[in-house]
């Protein structure tokens, strides 16, 4: 059996157990200095104003969309039974926390191109209660920003944007997830950076930050811009148990404080990597099965640090006239020992989980489906042995006997 070609692989190092044995050794465990200095660190390298680390890119969506529905200051908020646009292919905790506050997912077909969410599509799927848009960077592709931002002032939407699949994407230079009112990360460790499991979300609204900082942990005032406001306003509390809104507990470890900070500083060699990977990976596909589409490639070679994507994983999709059929070519790679998987949810509408959710689809989800039926990913490393490169090499050039 050759040496497996995994989906992911950690990627933490000396360095990174050294930062998190100094947390150890330190007595502090909980949130603390390290997380703020990550979350400053983070905040500078996608040019956020803010940025608040919470224990999962999960998590991050949550408190999002809570802001939806809950803010300080005088932001209309949604009303339940209003509608949230969504994109068909997404990852469900996209979804889950728009039906878990009473809002009702709109699901709108993907651009074949760029994964996104199709503004074509959404435009038909527009109805009178249709109040904010959920955009999903996916795998680490930014589309061209500019008309979703055009599209949501146009038709009033309030914008979020999950770009827990694309931490290094930019649109015209700017970081994806910083165009709506926030943004969220995902540190899982097969994402681009890793804290084992970890969250962050971004945003240039300092209101909307404390409102944030709130929901993170209990929904206390402590961490708020303006805790010493409030709690003039409220002189009988203790300022350290005074609560300010409903609240989760949804905190990090400083320990993932301490490992975000450390793969920060990697972040770009990595990327780097990803890239050079995807490159070779188009290439072999050219020679032996042109037939098998990765998505994506045709922004290959677009590099530096303003890069519109930035390769979590390496997508696939079979043309119409190929010589095997999707499952097939997975059944191959696998018998190989490269692993694979569905491209995220594919057509998340379809599965079993949302037939008892209140929700519209009054659009066809073409290509959600069509990268359900016909596509499949597999991984994209940052660190890569030579014997398990070689096993994915091998694997593609099989192709080469059938096409
Ligand atoms: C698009 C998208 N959103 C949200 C998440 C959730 O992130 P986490 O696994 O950190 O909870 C994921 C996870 O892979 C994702 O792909």
């Amino acid at each position: 059996m050759p040496v497996p070609y995994p989906l992911a692989a950690e990627t933490l190092g000396q360095e990174e157990i050294a930062a998190a044995k100094a947390v150890l050794d330190s007595g502090r465990f909980t949130m603390g200095e390290r997380v703020g200095l990550f979350e400053r660190a983070f905040a500078h390298c996608v040019g956020a104003r803010h940025a608040l680390m919470v224990n999962s890119g999960s998590s991050a969506n949550l408190l999002m969309v809570d802001t939806l529905v809950r803010r300080t200051g005088d932001i209309s908020c949604l009303a339940p039974g209003d509608e949230v646009l969504v994109p068909g292919l997404c990852w469900p905790t996209t979804v889950w926390p728009v039906v878990q506050h009473g809002l009702v997912p709109v699901f709108v077909d993907v651009s074949p191109r760029t994964l996104a969410l199709d503004l074509e599509s959404a435009a038909a799927a527009l109805g009178p209660r249709t109040k904010a848009m959920f955009l999903v960077h996916v795998l680490g592709r930014a589309p061209d920003m500019e008309p979703y931002v055009a599209f949501c002032r146009k038709h009033g939407l309030r914008l979020l944007e999950d770009a827990c699949e694309s931490l290094g994407a930019h649109s015209g230079g700017r970081h994806a997830g910083t165009f709506g009112e926030a943004g969220s990360f995902s540190f899982y460790f097969s994402h681009h950076i890793s804290t084992i499991e970890g969250g962050m979300v971004v945003t240039d609204d300092g209101t909307l930050h404390d409102d944030l900082t709130s929901l993170r942990a209990h929904g206390w005032v402590r961490n708020r811009s303006d805790r010493a406001a409030v709690a003039r306003a409220h002189p009988g509390f203790d300022e350290r148990f005074l609560f300010v809104s409903m609240g989760y507990n949804v905190r990090p470890t400083e320990i993932q404080g301490a490992l975000g900070l450390v793969q920060l500083n990697r972040l770009e060699a990595m990327l780097r990597n990803r890239e050079a990977l995807a490159q070779d990976v188009a290439k072999w596909c050219g020679g032996a099965a042109p037939w098998l589409e990765l998505i994506g490639s045709d922004l290959l070679g677009a590099r530096g640090p303003t890069r519109q994507h930035s390769w979590m994983t390496l997508p696939f999709r079979l043309a119409p006239d190929a010589p095997l059929t999707r499952n097939q070519v997975i059944r191959q790679l696998e018998e190989r020992g490269v692993e694979t998987r569905p491209i995220i949810a594919g057509n998340l509408a379809r599965h079993p989980a949302l037939q008892r959710v209140n929700m519209r689809t009054p659009v066809e989800l073409i290509q959600s489906d069509r990268l359900l039926s016909c596509g499949f990913m597999i991984g994209c490393h940052p660190v890569l042995a030579d014997d398990a490169r070689q096993t994915l090499e091998r694997a593609i050039a099989s192709f080469g006997e059938v096409s």
